[in-house]
């Protein structure tokens, strides 16, 4: 029997998703998710920037922080044990095990880690010096200047995140 033509839980190892692609549960968890993270990012600087609302912008991020921190340790987990997500790309036309890190799904992999590690790094940086160097209720301080120009740069990141995330999964798990 063509394998293609299996039910869809029983073509790949892990748990399957639920976008009605071959996404395994955490990718379609953490593809969805970061349809709420950004609207919620651009939020909390909207608030910050034009409301001086501190305090929500210091609470929004530190939801948005354990979320996150929370889905990666839930993503990795499911991508190193459970999950082999080059079972699920090969259908794909844009994938081949052949040529892994040099078929479409693979480099737009490679360019969303470019983004997803440094970001991850700068979150930890940008979220752990704020709420060590802010004044508790937070408020512009000695630390602002840098954390502007760093808070920037990791929101710039998160965004890079998401957008090439979103490519990889439709190149890898979604495209027919
Ligand atoms: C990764 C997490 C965070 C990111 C990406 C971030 C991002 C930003 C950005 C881009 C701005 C500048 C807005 C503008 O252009 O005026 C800003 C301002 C600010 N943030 Fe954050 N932020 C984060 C976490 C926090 C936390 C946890 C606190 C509080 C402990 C905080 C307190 C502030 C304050 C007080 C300002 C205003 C600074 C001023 O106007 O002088 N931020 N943040």
């Amino acid at each position: 029997m063509n394998p293609l033509m299996l039910p869809l839980a029983q073509q790949f190892g892990g748990t399957n998703g639920f976008l009605g692609t071959r996404g395994s549960l955490m990718l379609d968890v953490v593809f969805l998710a970061m349809f709420a993270v950004v609207p919620l990012l651009a939020l909390s600087i909207y608030v910050v920037k034009y409301r001086r609302a501190y305090d929500l912008h210091k609470k929004l991020q530190i939801v948005m922080g354990t979320v996150l921190l929370l889905a990666v340790v839930a993503f990795e987990v499911d991508m190193q044990f459970l999950t082999v997500w080059e079972e699920r790309a090969e259908p794909s036309p844009y994938f081949s095990s052949q040529s892994k890190w040099s078929c479409p799904a693979g480099i737009s992999l490679l360019v969303h880690l470019m983004f997803a590690v440094p970001t991850f790094v700068l979150w930890i940086v940008v979220m752990v010096q704020a709420l060590r160097l802010f004044a508790s209720p937070p408020k512009p301080g000695k630390h602002s200047l840098s954390h502007m120009l760093w808070g920037k740069l990791a929101a710039v990141g998160m965004v890079g995140t998401a957008v090439t995330g979103w490519i990889f999964y439709y190149l890898a798990f979604a495209a027919v």
